[in-house]
């Protein structure tokens, strides 16, 4: 079905997302990353919308739906994935989840948006360390970041980081500072380890509040907004 203006479409996209695909999609998540990519159009940020680690495609669905209502069509999206779960965990990261877990396929991404009528994203299979130096876009409005654990935010920050737009929006799924949001969910402390270490003190990043245990960092790229 195609996304239209009306938003209705929208409304049982976040709807059906919530219920088909909340191992990886809450409330929160959604109706933050809305509000981030609507800013891209308000504050006229130039460049791609990018997903470091996109598993079966449903929040990059669910960007492209938001892009498309909000008079961003021509916005391209790029998303990468392992296609092969996580990695082991390193010494930073808790021994929570076998390697291979959450192992999706591309074909999974295609299907979802095609389910949806929307324009499926360029999808670049591989590990982050192989893909990324060469094959992220050139100039980067909005970069999600959602790979779990340290080594990988680390990857991900070195590559897309220099490419951010001024203006350009970065956020961090996991990214749990218990000081400042005591609710959000800190299973995954790699992440903020790998923040800090890359943007140093005082951190850059500003911690995003939902109803329940949203666990978001934000970092705006130095520039016009
Ligand atoms: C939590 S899932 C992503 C969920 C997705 N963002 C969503 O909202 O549906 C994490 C994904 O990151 C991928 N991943 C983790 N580390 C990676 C790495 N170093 N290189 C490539 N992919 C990686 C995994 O394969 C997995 O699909």
């Amino acid at each position: 079905m195609p996304i239209d203006a009306a938003g209705s479409a929208l409304r049982e996209l976040h709807a059906w997302l919530l219920e088909c695909h909340s191992d990886t999609v809450d409330a929160d998540r959604l109706l933050a990353l809305r509000a981030e990519i609507e800013r891209l159009a308000t504050d006229h940020i130039p460049g791609a919308v990018i997903e470091l680690g996109c598993y079966q495609g449903a929040t990059a669905l669910w960007m492209r739906a938001v892009l498309d209502i909000t008079g961003q069509r021509d916005r391209p999206v790029h998303v990468y994935d392992s296609f092969q779960g996580l990695p082991e965990p390193g010494p930073r990261d808790p021994d929570l989840f076998p390697p291979g877990f959450l192992r999706a396929a591309p074909e999974q991404v295609l299907a979802l948006h095609d389910r949806w009528g929307c324009t499926p994203p360029a999808i670049h299979p591989g590990w982050f360390a192989d893909t990324l130096p060469g094959q992220l876009p050139e100039q980067v409005a909005l970069a999600y970041l959602d790979g779990d654990y340290y080594n990988t935010i680390r990857t991900c920050l070195a590559a897309c980081v220099p490419r951010l737009a001024p203006g350009g929006i970065l956020i961090i799924d996991d990214y749990a500072d218990p000081e400042i949001n005591p609710k959000a969910w800190n299973g995954l402390p790699g992440v903020k380890a790998a923040c800090d270490d890359y943007f140093g003190s005082p951190s850059p990043l500003q911690v995003l509040f939902g109803d329940g245990d949203l666990a978001f960092g934000r970092y705006i790229a130095p520039g016009n907004r």
